[in-house]
């Protein structure tokens, strides 16, 4: 007893010597959080399969919420109108069961990866109303019934708003007319009436796609939709969003009583290849070398500018941390990002806390003294 009690400091010592070592901080990103909101990551195959070892040392340490990069997209889980293939998106599930985590599901109705099967009758005519009706209805009742009490919160509709915040003009919406929003919920919530639901986009921190949301969730609620949070996707750049536009924003949702979440957050250090700042994912550009600096890691001054800018949105995050019930990055190692591969294929980019061989960067330490800041000391900003 007596060797066991002098060996316990000895041992909790070479522990912490061995954390240092593997490159972890002893302070975990969910732990230092816990008390303002759980802290994600957007897994791939390789990780909820578990063939990816290291990363799933990772994940397992730093993160108690995951969602799906692409499993449970349409795409993949529903290919053909007779056939879903549920192989990883079971996995997936499993994998945030075994770890104990809140599982989120990504995404039942959005224009992208989605087959065009979903939009056409046999000749590749487009369908009627009904049809696309009764085929969202089959596909959202299957698949959120599926997980029904696993998955704890859906983004039943992903990207629904242009940039003026005007409706985008999707198949969804052509096809359905404007109430296939109201639709996709009423039936995400038939299927699994516990489930949160959710709405995700990009940049609705500016102002005309912000109010074009605001508008979209009241309108929703009045037709008695609970939606219970919006989700402020967070592919953001080294100069936008403003920590006081985050800030904002922030206010705008929960005065509608929903939660925020950040749900996809990324940091873009590379050169613009475009001024624009929405996350449209069919933007494409020339990989130019002028575009793709830092191929041999991310020089000491930029870290700083990364870790600074991680700094000061957190700062805003733990503000409002009664209004945010979570933050999720997309994706865990800078090597996941699909930042090397949008808008120019073939970049290195370097967005998150994680370097390529999972090891932290400066960005993560001050991410963690963020959780020490007091908690909403001058609300509102
Ligand atoms: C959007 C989608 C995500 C993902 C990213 C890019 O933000 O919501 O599912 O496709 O684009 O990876």
């Amino acid at each position: 007893m007596k060797i066991q009690t002098r060996l316990f400091p000895v041992a909790i010592g070479f522990l912490g010597m061995l954390m240092m070592t593997n490159g972890f901080a002893q302070t975990t990103l969910k732990d230092a959080f816990k008390k303002d909101f759980l802290i994600g990551a957007a897994l791939n195959e390789s990780q909820f399969t578990g063939q990816n070892t290291n990363a799933v040392a990772l994940i397992k340490a730093q993160f108690d919420t995951i969602s799906p990069e692409n499993v449970l997209k349409w795409e993949p889980i529903h290919p053909k109108p007779d056939r879903y293939d549920f192989t990883a998106a079971d996995q997936y599930v499993e994998f945030g069961q075994k770890n104990g985590m809140f599982i989120v599901g990504h995404t039942l109705v959005w224009h992208s990866q989605t087959p065009k099967w979903v939009f056409q009758d046999d000749q590749g005519n487009p369908v009627d109303r009904d049809t696309l009706l009764a085929r969202l209805h089959d596909h959202i009742s299957t698949v959120v019934g599926r997980y029904k009490g696993k998955i704890g919160g859906w983004d039943v509709v992903n990207e629904a708003l242009n940039e003026d915040g005007t409706l985008r003009d999707s198949p969804w919406k052509k096809i359905i007319g404007e109430d296939y929003l109201l639709k996709a919920y009423q039936f995400a919530h038939e299927a699994d009436p516990q489930a949160e639901l959710y709405y995700n986009d990009y940049s609705l921190e500016n102002a005309p796609k912000q109010n074009g949301a605001v508008a979209l969730v009241k309108k929703l609620q009045a037709q008695g939709v609970l939606i219970t949070a919006v989700g402020l996707q967070g592919h953001y750049k080294m100069d936008w969003p403003g920590p006081q536009q985050v800030d904002a924003t922030i206010q705008a949702f929960s005065k509608l009583g929903v939660k925020v979440m950040i749900t996809e957050l990324d940091l873009d250090v590379l050169p613009p290849a475009t001024g624009s700042q929405a996350a449209e994912v069919s933007m494409n550009f020339a990989l130019q070398a002028k575009l793709n600096p830092y191929t041999n890691g991310l020089p000491d001054a930029v870290q700083q500018q990364l870790a600074k800018r991680y700094a000061d949105l957190f700062a805003v995050f733990v503000k409002h941390h009664d209004r945010i019930s979570r933050v999720t990055f997309w994706g865990v190692t800078d090597g996941d990002s699909w930042l090397n591969n949008w808008p120019v294929k073939g970049r290195a980019a370097h967005p998150f806390l994680f370097n390529r061989d999972g090891k932290p960067k400066p960005a993560f330490n001050a991410v963690i003294q963020t959780s020490k800041l007091p908690q909403d000391p001058q609300k509102p900003m």
